[in-house]
């Protein structure tokens, strides 16, 4: 289990604890956002509100140079593909340079290409290419921390008195034999001194990394080679402004933020909670509210926020959050929607089980919730075993996808996508140790085999190496299941996945109530079969979705009156698993793990 896992075990079970407490809500009357403080929009609707984000590894996604990396002309070679399947915008993890302790989250520059992946001109050849097809492109932005290559960290750590000394975290430590030190603490002493507290670093072992050259630890919430940013400087904030207003005018569409909730600790240094319990990598298990998602962070996104509306063309900033619940998710679009414009729900996409009734709430919630601002849903990114694999029976998976991509394609939500996901490829773990390239996987095998295995490379067809690499060996294993489990082969079935996602996304584009209309839940009692309404806004048919959890054929019977539907068919959008092509609404049959995507009127 990653250490994201655990965040999102974590989180969830605190969810559990608070709605335990908290009077029963029921889901029966269709359920109106009015009386929500909708946030004000004028005009039209911005591009990102109900777009299709499309993240992609660029190690992963093609090689055009043949050194079995992907690289920026690989993407561009591939637009057409992107085109086809209908996204509006790609998302790419980091391309500066970088030493790759972290894959390019460890950032040695932030205003070049790494040259594993190309050049500046590349780059400009791909957002000029990309915006000919009316794809946007997201950079990432990493603010959390920085490469301990780059040279502020090289120049913060040469000395105490350097001025660029507060830049990053350091601590003096506390001496060993203090009586509120721990036996974790005294694991890392120095000199007599153990680091400050007993805070972990995500990605294992203590937060505090001892630096002999000036005799202090630093702090790093991931690897060593990560230390964190003092966002209490100014001059730190204006530099990363700095960072993001160079990335706006070359023409970016916004920044995913990485690890955005973890840019403040606590400035007493006070301890974390135990929590019982060793987690994958033999350390104590804690709580991370020292560490994560402290209150300061909110001022750092409205001020971001400010930086890129001062550019033209709705600019959007995306989060990276694994927030706890929805009060705390709605906590990071600001008041009056003054910080992130899509932080990202990870409560939907992780429920990690097929539990309609989880699935349910989680959307009401979304729906009803958020203060009227679009959630923003992922099920799968390279940090998470795939939901092909978190989700999957063994037998039922591909019919299991195509519910998951229903849900992402047609709440009412932006959707976010990862490369690979629209074709169900499946996580595909190292086998041995001595195979792992991430490093998390090589501190935490064999519990935690790290994120290799969501990261493979992306399967375009069925000749060598899967169309991705002509090299003789790729940076990660192709997976054997490239051979039917590919591009090509997928466009040419009707029945594919694939073909199930671009159906979705041009139904979607194209249909104003999966657009942009109410969600509303419908027999919100069945424990076996998810259903909803999207309300058409504008009068016209409105949609009915509804999706069979089980394995056992189910029978659903509607009664839409009520939210003004006066026919008693159904003409059918999309279905599979032989629902048919128009339904009595009175009697509809869902085989096993059927969906049905039908308008009503
Ligand atoms: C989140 C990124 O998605 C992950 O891949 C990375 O390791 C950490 N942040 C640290 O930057």
């Amino acid at each position: 289990m990653s250490p994201y896992s655990r965040r999102v075990i974590l989180a969830g079970l605190a969810f559990v604890l608070i709605l335990s407490a908290a009077p029963l809500r029921t889901f029966s009357a269709p359920v109106s956002a009015q009386g929500h403080q909708i946030a004000a929009q004028t005009g039209p609707a911005p591009w990102w509100q109900h777009a299709v984000f499309y993240e992609i590894y660029p190690r992963s996604f093609q090689d055009t140079n043949g050194d079995g990396v992907g690289d920026l002309n690989g993407i561009t070679e591939r637009l057409g593909y992107l085109e086809s399947l209908g996204v509006n915008a790609m998302w790419l993890t980091p391309i500066y340079p970088s030493p790759q302790v972290d894959f390019g989250y460890d950032i040695s520059n932030y205003e070049a290409i790494d040259p594993l992946y190309g050049t500046m001109a590349d780059l400009d050849r791909l957002l000029a290419e990309a915006k000919a097809r009316h794809i946007r492109v997201l950079m990432d932005m990493v603010l959390n921390h920085t490469s301990d290559q780059h040279p502020w960290f090289i120049e913060s750590r040469s000395s105490r008195s350097n001025p660029k000394r507060d830049w990053y975290v350091w601590n003096n430590g506390v001496p060993a034999d203090a009586p509120v030190v721990t036996a974790f603490q005294k694991k890392y002493e120095h000199d007599g001194r153990v680091p400050p507290n007993n805070w972990e670093s995500l990605f294992g072992g203590s937060a505090w990394q001892w630096d002999s050259q000036t005799a202090q630890w630093y702090y790093h919430m991931f690897y060593p080679q990560q230390p964190d940013l003092n966002w209490r400087n100014p001059q730190v904030r204006q530099a990363m402004y700095n960072v993001c207003r160079f990335w706006l005018s070359k023409g970016v569409a916004g920044f995913r933020l990485d690890a955005i909730e973890t840019l403040f600790e606590d400035p007493q240094l006070r301890d974390e909670k135990l929590l019982g319990g060793v987690n994958a990598f033999g350390d104590p298990r804690e709580s991370d509210s020292r560490q994560n998602d402290l209150p300061e962070m909110h001022e750092v996104l409205r001020q971001l926020r400010q930086v890129v509306d001062s550019y033209p063309g709705d600019r959007v900033l995306v989060g990276e959050a694994y927030t706890r619940n929805t009060q705390d998710l709605l906590s990071m679009y600001g008041l009056h929607g003054r910080q992130l414009q899509l932080p990202m729900d990870t409560q939907v996409g992780f429920i990690n089980k097929l539990d309609v009734s989880e699935f349910r709430r989680k959307i009401f919630d979304a729906e009803n919730l958020l203060d009227g601002h679009v959630p923003l849903f992922v099920f799968d990114n390279h940090d998470n075993p795939r939901s092909w694999n978190r989700y999957g029976d063994g037998k039922h998976d591909e019919a299991i996808a195509k519910i998951l991509a229903t849900i992402l394609l047609t709440t009412r939500s932006a959707a976010l996508m990862y490369y690979g996901e629209e074709i169900g490829m499946v996580t595909t773990p190292p086998k041995t140790r001595a195979e792992v390239q991430d490093p998390l996987g090589k501190l935490g095998w064999p519990k935690d085999k790290g994120r290799d295995g969501e990261r493979t490379p992306m399967q375009w067809d069925s000749t060598r190496n899967a169309g991705f690499s002509t090299a003789e060996r790729t940076w990660l294993p192709v997976p054997p299941s490239f051979r039917t489990v590919n591009v090509e082969s997928e466009e040419h079935s009707p029945d594919s996945l694939l073909n199930w996602y671009k159906t979705l996304i041009a139904l979607r584009r194209h249909n104003s109530a999966l657009d942009s209309g109410e969600n509303i839940m419908v027999d919100s009692k069945d424990p076996n079969v998810l259903s909803y309404l999207r309300k058409n806004p504008a009068g016209g048919p409105s949609v009915l979705v509804a999706m069979n959890f089980t394995a056992k054929p189910r029978s659903v019977s509607y009664h839409l009156k009520a939210q003004g539907i006066q026919s008693a068919t159904a003409k059918t959008l999309l279905e599979n698993g032989g629902v048919g092509k128009s339904v009595e609404l009175r009697r509809v049959a869902l085989p096993p793990f059927a969906v049905l995507v039908a308008e009503v009127q």
